[in-house]
Order: C-alpha cells, then structure tokens, then sequence
C-alpha cells in the first residue's frame, strides 16, 4: 500500500508526523500485530524524509511498546497495540475515534450524583415552563408545522440583543447572535469550522471535558494552558500564542468547569489585546455567568473586542431548563456565515417550539426572580458539600460561584478504584484526568454540589470520603 502522509516539512516534529501517522495505521489494522513495518531506508524514500528521521520515529515507537525489534528482520508491530485510551491523545489517530468520556460517566446511575454539573431540577422553574408551553401554543399555532430558521428565531435573537445591551453594554444586533442547540452544539459548529487536523489548539488546563474530545475528534494539536485561582499566566499564554500559532483558546473564564476559577477583568482586556496581536481566536464559553453567590463577575472578554476575535458561547440550559437545549453564539459576520453553513448542515436550526417556549420565560420578570433564589439555593449546596468536605485533607479553593468543587485528593488515594468502588456504592464523580488535556491530573476529582439535594450531599459525601479512607488505608499496609 501507498503511504499517502503529508508531512509539513517545516515542522522540527517531523519524526512526531511519522509516528502519528504509523501508529494511525497500526490503530486502523492496516499494519496488523506482529506484521513487518516498512524498513527505514523504504519509508523514508516513500515520504521524501531523511532516514534518521524514521529511525527517530521507530525509536519513539520502541520506547512506548508499539512496536519490536526482531534479529535481522526490523521492526514489527507489538501485539499490545491495539486501540486503547491512551492513544486517542496523538492528533491524528484520534480522529478516527470518537468519544465522549464525560457523557460515558454520566450514563452510569447513581443515587448520589455528583458527576452531572447539572442543577436539581427540582430548583427549576418546572410549573411555569407548562404555562408557557400552553401559551406558545395559543400564539402560534403552527409552531410544529415549520422549521425555525437555521440562525433561529429573530424575536429570540431580538430579545437577546436588548437583553446583552443591557447586561453587559454589548451591541449586537440579532444578525450576530446565533441560536444552537446547547453550548456544547456551538463548541462543536466552531471546531468544524475553524479547526482542521494538527491545527493548534489552546486549551485551558484544566478545562471542560467535553471540550478536549470535540477538539480531539477534530484532529486538533491540543496546547494546554494552566488556569489558576487568579487567572492565566499571561507570559505563557503569550508564549503559546508566538510559538504555536493557535487557530483558537477556547475558555471557560467565569466560574470555570471544573475549577470555579474566574479570570479577573484586567486579564481579560489583555487577553483581547493578545488575541488581536496573534490572531488567535478567542472562543469564550460563559455558562455559569449568572451563577454566582454574591457579587457578579466581570464582564465578559467579548465586549472589549472591537476587532472580531472573541466568539462568545452563552449557554441558558443550565439555570433555565437544560432539556430546551438553548445556547446563543455572538460572532462577528465573516464567521457567522461559516458558522450558519455548519448549523445548517448539522440540524437545519433549533426547534421552533423550544426557542418560543424559552423566550417567554426569558423575557418575563420571572427569570431574575428565579435566579435570585437560584444562586440562594447553590450556594447553601456548596456550603453542606463543603462542611462534610471539611473533615478531611483533601484540598480545593471555595468557589464564588458555578456548580463544581475542583479537589486535590492526597495521593495514596488510588483513584480508578476509588471511582469503580464509588459507582457500586451509588456515588458518582468525574475523574480529574477526564478534565485534563494532558490527562495527568490523577489526583483530583470534580465534585457538583448543584444536582444532589441537601440530604444526599451528606449522605453521598460521607460515603465517598469512608471509601476513600478504606481504600487509603487498604493501600498503605
Ligand atoms: C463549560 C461548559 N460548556 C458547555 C457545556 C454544555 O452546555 P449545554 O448544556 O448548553 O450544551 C457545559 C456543561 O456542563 C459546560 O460546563
């Protein structure tokens, strides 16, 4: 077989194409276990590479177990490599396999749930929501009978303008606001359009595990960037930024998922400079901006862009009614049409019915009054999971707001049994590693305090930390 790989001769990675690009192979069986690579001097005229280039790359392969060394006959695949976890983090081959890991935990039942970043629906507005359904239906009749339009429907757009105006002194006209289906929708439009195979991409670490596999999915060279309780680096963002040339940082800078880290305003005028300077699209996704405890955050990075380098993801599923699937995206127009080719392509628009059924409850005053006992409500959820967390050595930062407790747990908690005895028990949480592109942080957990009641928050909290103490104790003897 041909091998058809082109490589960006540019790159001082070379080698790290190669590698890519066999190992891809291997994943795909094209190159079944114990089969004869290609030798060295073959491949390397095949792809017009110097030969100590695939000697670097078969190297690499040697040293992570893919492939053996046989007497006088070259190198041959190792049986062990098969498709595994660990091999969806190299660019390529993770395109070809799709995964979403988070969801994967979600689906597991669990009594006390603290995996799902989720809001107890019980702390929705349910009642009012068939008032409106009811309403929708008297004022448009033929509301089933037709699609929305695919940027969605202009009295919500409308209705979103006025209300970005007058929250957060953003113009934007309803041509610059598009309706998705959910935030994680919008975040998977953008990285269609704008991100193509070993494209950089930043990546807050940690960041929303959902994010990384759509980014991953892509083919997308992943560049983390550390988030810290007072913000990013910013000399680290500016050095990824210069060395890397990133199509986009996506960032979750208000009450971050997992950590509940908020980027200060001061930071967030310079990120903008920073993205206009190296003209790095910043994708900025703000669910969590009306979650706070006391005082509100600061504006969003999108209102201090002038130039079109800040799209910006506000997703309404959480507080509202997360089963409407509800999101705006603000972009600026050469992108909007891009990102209304991709809409159309993926769903033709977002259902009518639900759009109408959400701009009713939107634009009435029973939104803000909901919030307010909202906010109320999570923060006394955060102090209970917090209180039981207290008799403990684990480790987090109190959050202002959003829904998740980022911990470090100490490390002779051995973490995969902690998670497989946990489920049995009915407790569910996200592994830290699933939050982290580089998928090392082995030691922390994601805790929601938002979807469990008051009553389970003991309960399931207690019930973690025994385990964990029984397993701590189990290891050290
Ligand atoms: C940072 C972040 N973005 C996007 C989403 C997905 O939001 P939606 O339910 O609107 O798709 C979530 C959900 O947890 C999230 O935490």
């Amino acid at each position: 077989m041909k091998n058809t790989l082109s490589v960006d001769r540019q790159s001082n990675q070379l080698y790290k194409q190669i590698y890519d690009y066999i190992l891809n192979r291997i994943e795909r069986s094209e190159w079944k276990e114990h089969d004869k690579l290609p030798s060295i001097r073959t491949l390397a005229q095949e792809m017009n590479v110097h030969r100590l280039t695939v000697f670097k790359a078969y190297q690499l392969l040697k040293q992570n177990g893919k492939v053996y060394v046989k007497d006088k006959s070259g190198y041959h695949v190792h049986p062990d490599s098969c498709v595994s976890f660990e091999h969806l983090d190299y660019p390529i081959v993770s395109s070809y396999f799709l995964r979403n890991h988070l969801s994967e935990i979600h689906q597991v039942p669990a009594t006390y749930q603290f995996s799902q970043a989720l809001i107890d629906p019980n702390l929705l507005p349910n009642l009012y929501f068939s008032e409106y359904v009811k309403k929708v239906f008297d004022l448009y009749p033929k509301v089933l009978g037709t699609y929305s339009t695919v940027q969605g429907d202009e009295e919500l757009r409308e209705a979103l303008s006025c209300y970005f105006l007058k929250r957060h002194q953003l113009h934007l006209s309803a041509d610059e606001i598009l309706i998705t289906s959910g935030a994680q929708q919008a975040i998977d439009l953008i990285s269609r359009i704008l991100v193509k195979p070993n494209d950089t991409v930043l990546l807050e670490r940690p960041t929303y595990s959902a994010a990384i596999d759509i980014f991953r999915q892509q083919g997308a060279h992943i560049v983390p960037i550390d988030i810290y309780p007072g913000g990013y680096d910013l000399e680290q963002v500016e050095s990824c930024m210069r060395q890397y040339k990133p199509r986009l940082f996506y960032l979750n800078p208000t009450f971050q998922n997992p950590t509940g880290y908020t980027v200060p305003l001061e930071q967030r005028k310079r990120l903008v400079e920073l993205a206009e300077q190296y003209r790095c699209l910043l994708v900025e996704d703000d669910p969590f901006h009306d979650a706070y405890f006391d005082r509100e955050p600061p504006l969003p990075l999108f209102t201090y862009d002038t130039e079109g380098w800040v799209m910006y993801i506000r997703s309404f599923s959480k507080y509202v009614a997360p089963g409407l699937r509800i999101a705006a995206v603000a972009s600026r127009p050469p992108l909007m049409r891009s990102l209304l080719t991709a809409k159309s392509l993926s769903d033709n628009g977002t259902p009518l019915l639900n759009q109408k059924i959400f701009l009713h409850y939107f634009s009435s005053a029973r939104l803000q009054q909901h919030l307010e006992k909202l906010r109320i409500a999570l923060h006394i959820r955060k102090g209970i999971m917090e209180e039981e967390l207290a008799v403990t050595d684990w480790k987090w930062i109190s959050p202002k707001g959003g829904l998740n407790l980022w911990i470090k747990l100490p490390e002779t908690i051995p973490m995969e049994e902690l998670l497989i005895k946990s489920i049995e028990q009915s407790v569910s949480f996200v592994p830290g590693i699933l939050c982290d592109p580089l998928r090392e942080s082995a030691s922390w957990i994601r805790l929601s305090y938002s979807y469990a009641n008051e009553q389970q928050l003991h309960d399931g909290v207690q019930r973690l930390i025994n385990l964990s103490r029984s397993l701590a104790s189990s290891e050290s003897k």
